[in-house]
């Protein structure tokens, strides 16, 4: 350990506050990738994160789509998933009350849905459930009232949805937008102003893969999403974009899986991150980036961490 290292330790603050909650540093394990937080408990100190966010929840359980539902891409991965998830009812039953005993966490609930009213429903069944810091509202899902757009690509549909679900949320709201838009900008600004107290960005890019020698797709989905280290330059853009077209704290991820790609994605405006796939080449990568950026952050005698979002520096 270096000299700078060991001094600069005890004075360091790497906790970050966004939409009222205080959390410890601004790593946070991105939905679908942690399970719902219990199975990573022999793998990870869950206490040193600064949260994680469960699996999506639904009204009702899904048992999501057929395999082959994962492909790894040149630095990258493919997933459908589909959403596959235990029901928020199950959710508040089996998961919450062993994540209640497990002291000094920060458990975010991801919810998504397929019409406003999904949405709404989901949301005040976890109402019921103590333990959960916030909401993150996934929009990045086909609205089958509108004729299949995903909720986070149509202007008016985002707002309705966003509207819908501060309505009825007893808890903060975090809206994660689809990066699969034209204006990530404008869509940060009308989560913003239909009542997110933050967003997220980005989810995953709708994308495939063909086998030359079937000549079928990868994935049984036929397109999946993409995520890892491959869309990070392009999740970074994003988020640059977002933060300045919006005042609510901004949460940043895509393809992070080192300290220094946290300070990227705080410079460019984020107030906190998320880890996904990194998760899936090291079960242990969200804790190995807390104590890298405690070290990143010694090293250069930076005192407070969250000095550094928005600090980028352009001339
Ligand atoms: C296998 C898998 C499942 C995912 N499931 C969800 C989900 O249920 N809800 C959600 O909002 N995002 C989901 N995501 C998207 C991630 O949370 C994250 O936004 C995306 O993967 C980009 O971050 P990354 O490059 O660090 O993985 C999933 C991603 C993967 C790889």
């Amino acid at each position: 350990m270096t000299p700078a290292r060991e001094s600069g330790q005890s004075a360091l603050d790497l906790g970050v506050s966004f939409a009222g909650v205080s959390l410890k540093n601004p790593i946070i394990a991105a939905s679908g990738t942690f399970g719902y937080g219990v199975e990573f408990e022999d793998v990870v100190h869950l206490d040193k994160l600064g949260g994680f966010v469960v699996k999506g929840l639904s009204r009702e359980p899904m048992i999501g789509n057929p395999p082959p539902r994962l492909w790894e891409t040149a630095a990258g991965m493919l997933n459908a998933i589909g959403l596959q998830n235990i029901g928020a009812s199950a959710f508040l039953t089996e998961k919450l009350p062993r994540l209640r005993q497990i002291k000094n966490i920060v458990v975010f609930a991801n919810v998504f849905g397929y019409t406003r009213e999904d949405y709404e429903r989901t949301i005040e069944i976890l109402n019921d459930g103590e333990g959960i810091a916030a909401y993150e509202l996934n929009v990045s899902c086909p609205n089958t009232s509108e004729g299949g757009v995903q909720f986070g690509c149509d202007p008016r549909s985002l707002d309705e949805v966003v509207t819908t679900a501060k309505r009825v949320a007893r808890r903060p709201l975090i809206v994660k937008l689809s990066p699969n838009v034209t204006s990530i900008a404008q869509m940060a600004y009308i989560a913003q102003e239909s009542g997110a107290d933050a967003i997220s960005l980005i989810n995953t890019f709708v994308a495939m893969a063909i086998d030359p020698e079937t000549r079928k797709p990868r994935i049984a989905n036929i397109t999946a999403g993409l995520s890892g280290p491959a869309i990070k330059p392009i999740a970074l853009r994003m988020v640059y974009d977002a933060a300045h077209a919006v005042k609510i704290p901004v949460i940043g991820m895509g393809g992070i899986s080192t300290a220094s790609d946290v300070i990227e994605f705080m410079l460019a405006g984020a107030t906190a991150v998320q880890i996904g796939t990194a998760s899936f080449w090291d079960p242990c990568a969200t804790e190995k980036i807390v104590d890298e950026l405690q070290n990143w952050c010694a090293d250069r005698n930076i005192a407070r961490l969250a000095d550094l979002t928005r600090g980028l520096v352009l001339e």
